[in-house]
């Protein structure tokens, strides 16, 4: 694919560019956004570096591709429910995502993607490691292919965001990402494994070691060594991409075909990030008002 509006290097074999000459807080011509939009499909993960973002900025970067999910869980930036906090200070031992996943599967319409805005970064560490849930899937054996094609998975945010995961001993390992407790934690979501992407129409695995319980009609017990291994293969190394952050770095990934794992390896030092998570509307009203 050829770009003539914006700079495109990629980061990996499978998965991940980095795109320059756009400043993202300003309005950008169609054309441009045109082409960001065929690079996220193209690459899944598109990084921007040296920008100068305010919330409201980023927010209205995200409303170029669908409007903000607002998160029951997290902590938000203050005046700005839409944006949430993804923080880790110096006295936390935890941080937010650091076990492969892909955001919020666990509602019924997951959203078409997130947006991280780095504030503060730590000296090193703190990188996140994103794979391709396509990559994943098209190396699978026919056999397994056909397996999986007519299973679907449960997911839940029971596991990241139930009572367990928001009581004290959390509370106290992370105190600057407290998760708020909302009935919303115990509710169950059914999905396909194998998820067609509504763009690009290539088939993706959908299952995740943070949300999916289990295939549906089966218990947790018998669905885990099928679990287990479609995890172990989606990760990996040569499936992903790394993206190492510096202060004003935004990175723009497509959650229906990426999963990604925020590695937590700057115990000591303080990340702060701004996350927008883009819901999959914009694309489905106008599909809607073609029809
Ligand atoms: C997330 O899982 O959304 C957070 C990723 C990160 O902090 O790198």
């Amino acid at each position: 694919m050829t770009y003539q509006h914006i700079t495109v290097k990629p980061l990996a074999g499978a998965i991940g560019a980095e795109i320059f000459d756009v400043d993202l807080s300003q309005p950008l011509a169609p054309t441009v956004l045109d082409e960001i939009h065929r690079a996220h499909l193209e690459y899944l993960v598109i990084v921007f570096r040296d920008q100068d973002l305010t919330p409201d900025s980023q927010k209205a970067f995200a409303r170029n591709f669908g409007s903000a999910h607002i998160n029951d869980f997290f902590p938000t930036v203050e005046g700005h429910p839409d944006v949430q906090l993804v923080a880790k200070n110096p006295e936390d031992t935890r941080n937010v995502g650091d076990v492969w996943h892909t955001d919020v599967s666990y509602v019924r319409k997951p959203p078409l993607g997130s947006m991280l805005y780095a504030l503060e970064v730590p000296e090193a560490g703190g990188d996140t490691m994103f794979a391709s849930t396509y990559a994943a899937y098209e190396t699978l054996s026919d056999g397994m292919k056909e397996l999986l094609e007519g299973l679907n998975a449960v997911h839940s945010a029971t596991q990241s965001f139930g009572v367990n995961a928001t009581g004290p001993e959390m509370k106290a390992k992370n105190k600057s990402m407290a998760f708020k407790y909302t009935q919303d934690a115990e509710q169950d979501a059914v999905h396909p494994v194998v998820r067609i992407h509504p763009e690009s129409g290539r088939k993706s695995l959908y299952v995740n070691r943070s949300f999916t319980k289990h295939f549906e009609g089966m218990t947790v017990e018998e669905s885990k060594p099928l679990l287990h291994y479609l995890y172990d293969h989606m990760a990996r190394p040569e499936f992903t991409c790394r993206v190492r952050w510096s202060k004003g770095t935004l990175t723009f990934w497509d959650n229906r075909c990426a999963h990604h794992n925020a590695l937590n390896d700057y115990q000591g030092q303080r990340r702060i990030m701004h996350r927008v998570t883009v819901l999959d509307d914009l694309r489905e009203s106008h599909a809607d008002a073609a029809d």
